[in-house]
């Protein structure tokens, strides 16, 4: 027997509205020609004033633990990962284990920007497997709106809030269920290519998104590929034995050619980026609950995760459902 974090549930939260490409063209100067045709994004949920990451986290939360059949008081560890925070503290876990009225537990923030789901899954794998709590709750959740530069058309159109979440549970397997292996990468240098030009320590303001397209966009491609190529040989597996891969949903070119690169075909890769846009760190959550619920992703299947942010970090794991 070994002792694994297996997934146990999953759930999502999107904000009451919607925003078609056609829509954002009336007050921005793009149209939805060319946002179809270089992102693949037709639509993007934005938060109203009263939905915010906790919030849209906490939603999310409560639909992963009906999933996994928990109540909030099963949890022992509470991981969220964010680029924004409801405030610079406390932690938005301790807001979304104060709205899901979950008793003391372990909750912190991680952020790795788009990658930090991938980074929460980490070190609550990690921690599981150590010990520190029997269930734990990994969620990603952003409300980007609140800090796009609405005059910048390369990045405003891009980007969509929303929230995704899994129940992870401690369990002695006997066979190869639940997260098998992760890869995490950070590479400073790049820092200036995808940031936020404002906060507490610097600015002390919120600041905006600002981002080099085109470099990122060939570094995802070029990190991706490899990382996956990463958590496979580490379980000794090729491409051709993944039933699912859930990408980060940050543009449908940057999935098309990282699945391309490792010969994995377009029918297995859960898209979501047309309909949520660039969510970060909620947008595999999401992905990967839309097909848990649609029946795609069952029980059994050999699914991978993977994304890539700014810092950059990136990173993917593998996973027996
Ligand atoms: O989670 C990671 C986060 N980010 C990403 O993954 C994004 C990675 N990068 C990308 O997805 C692509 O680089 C973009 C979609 C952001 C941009 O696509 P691109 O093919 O690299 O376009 P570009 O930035 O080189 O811009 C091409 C043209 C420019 O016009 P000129 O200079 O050729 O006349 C831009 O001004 O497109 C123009 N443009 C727009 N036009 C209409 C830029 N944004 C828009 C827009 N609507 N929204």
């Amino acid at each position: 027997m070994t002792l694994r974090a297996v997934l146990a549930g999953t759930g999502s939260a999107l904000p009451r509205t919607r925003v078609s490409n056609a829509e954002l063209a009336e007050r921005v100067d793009t149209s939805d020609e060319w946002i179809v045709e270089r992102t693949g994004i037709r639509f993007r949920h934005v938060a109203e004033p009263d939905e915010t990451t906790a919030t849209l986290g906490a939603a999310a939360a409560r639909e992963a633990l009906a999933a996994a059949g928990l109540e909030p008081s099963d949890i022992g560890l509470i991981i969220l990962a964010t680029a924004t925070p409801d405030n610079t503290f406390p932690a938005s876990a301790t807001k979304v284990q104060a709205l899901l009225g979950a008793p003391d537990c372990i909750a912190f923030d991680v952020a790795a920007v788009c990658s930090g789901f991938l980074y929460a899954l980490s070190v609550a794998d990690s921690m599981l497997r150590t010990g520190a709590a029997k269930h734990a709750l990994v969620i990603g959740s952003e409300t980007f709106s609140r800090i796009l530069d609405w005059e910048d058309r390369a990045t405003c159109v891009l980007f969509g809030d929303g929230a995704g979440a899994v129940v992870l549970s401690a369990e002695d397997v006997a066979d190869d269920r639940g997260i098998l292996a992760t890869r995490l990468h950070a590479e400073g240098q790049y820092c200036d290519m995808l940031y936020v030009d404002g906060g507490p320590s610097t600015t002390g303001t919120v600041g905006h998104v600002r981002m080099q397209g085109r470099e990122v966009f060939r570094h995802a491609v070029t990190n991706l590929a490899a990382v996956l190529g990463e958590v496979l040989a580490d379980v000794g597996l090729s491409a051709s034995d993944v039933d699912w891969v859930v990408p980060h949903q940050a543009n449908k070119r940057i999935i098309d050619a990282t699945a391309k690169k490792l010969g994995l075909p377009a029918e297995r890769v859960v898209l979501t980026v047309d309909q949520h846009a660039n969510t970060s760190a909620a947008s595999v959550p999401l992905a990967l609950d839309l097909a848990v619920r649609d029946g795609r992703i069952r029980r059994g299947d050999l699914v991978v995760l993977e994304a890539m942010g700014g810092g950059f970090t990136w990173g993917a794991a593998i996973l027996r459902i």
